[in-house]
């Protein structure tokens, strides 16, 4: 791609902001990982065996050096575009229930902040920019949340050891892909040229993507599921989206804090349901204004949220690709996916 003079400037900029927080050590360490034209940033180096952000490395590391697990947090753990917005929401409800009256929803939290300001991010919030933050005082069960794949997270040591529950939530690839496409295009600053559709495809098909390859990244929580499900609990989103409340209930369970035959008659489950839905989240005056993560509009994390709004933009020839690709790396591990409603 060619640049003219302005989106040259504007794609320096973006550099520069990018690596305005970077200490030497981490932008030494850049030096030698291989690196990528990016999505959204200039690029993506690989890191630990994943792509990612230079900002985002220099959180990771920071999580892995400093954080100190419980035993009784919760890890929200996705792959961008997954549907981590509408997870941080129902968990977050689900576990703070007996404080909060669902069926008198007048001051719930989630009528007032943007989930991701009630479930932080290690690497988006708690680490980054150089920050160590004390989380010690946080009372029990602390809820966190984040991106980067399973292998990685166990170089955190004190989460290896504590063993906290993790949940991982994945979404058919197809409309991951497109989800992340239109998020990116949202993003990026209106003087530099859209981000072609083809030339998207093209790097999530090579692995090229924040946290990726996507199948890596799957497999990781999935084969951990099988191997220890009383620590990690797999979810996909369209079975979310399909059966919104046996999916609740395994959740609670999972979490420990089962809903009681009272709770399930009383209505709880599909309040909770109804306060986290598509529709009532989107038109909250928090989700449509304001920033909660560092340069993400609220408002660009709720488009559609539907299951194949794929075929509203792959040609037969992008899907074939992307189904063999899904078929040959998720071969023999038992992951399949629903592609349409
Ligand atoms: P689409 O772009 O397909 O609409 P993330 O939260 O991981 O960034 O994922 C964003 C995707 O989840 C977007 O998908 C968004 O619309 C969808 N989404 C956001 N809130 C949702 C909700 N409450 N229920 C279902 N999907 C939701």
């Amino acid at each position: 791609m060619v640049y003219t003079r302005t989106q040259f400037v504007a794609a320096k900029e973006l550099e520069d902001e990018e690596e305005k927080f970077l200490t030497q050590e981490c932008k030494n360490l850049l030096l030698s990982l291989p690196k990528q034209k990016g999505w959204r940033t200039p690029y993506l180096y690989e890191f630990q065996g994943f792509w990612c952000q230079s900002k985002k490395i220099q959180a990771i590391i920071s999580f892995q050096k400093h954080f100190i697990s419980r035993e009784s947090d919760v890890i929200l753990a996705t792959i961008p575009k997954s549907g981590t917005t509408w997870l941080k929401g129902l968990v977050f409800s689900i576990m703070n229930r007996k404080h909060i009256d669902v069926k008198n929803l007048k001051n719930h939290p989630l009528l007032h902040s943007n989930p991701h300001d009630l479930v932080p991010f290690f690497e988006y919030k708690l680490y980054s920019d150089n920050q160590i933050p004390d989380l010690s005082r946080l009372p029990d069960p602390r809820l966190f949340a984040t991106h980067i794949p399973f292998n990685s997270l166990m170089q955190q040591n004190s989460i290896k050891n504590a063993s906290p529950k993790i949940v991982y939530l994945c979404r058919n690839p197809l409309d991951t892909f497109v989800s992340s496409w239109h998020f990116v295009n949202n993003l990026r600053p209106k003087s530099l040229p859209p981000f072609q559709i083809e030339e998207a495809f093209k790097m999530y098909c090579d692995g090229i993507i924040g946290f990726g390859p996507f199948w890596e990244h799957m497999l990781g929580y999935w084969n951990e599921s099988l191997k220890n499900p009383t620590a990690v609990l797999f979810l996909k989103y369209e079975a979310m989206r399909e059966d919104i409340v046996s999916n609740l209930k395994e959740l609670a369970k999972f979490l420990g804090c089962p809903f009681s035959v009272e709770e399930e008659q009383e209505g709880v489950i599909k309040e909770i349901a109804k306060l986290c839905c598509f529709d009532k989240m989107k038109n909250l005056e928090a989700n449509k204004t304001g920033k909660s993560i560092k340069n993400f509009e609220n408002k660009y994390l709720f488009r559609k949220g539907e299951v194949g709004d794929w075929v509203n933009y792959l040609s037969p020839s992008m899907v074939e690709q992307l189904s063999q690709i899904m078929e040959e790396k998720l071969a023999g591990s038992g992951l399949t996916f629903k592609l349409f409603p």
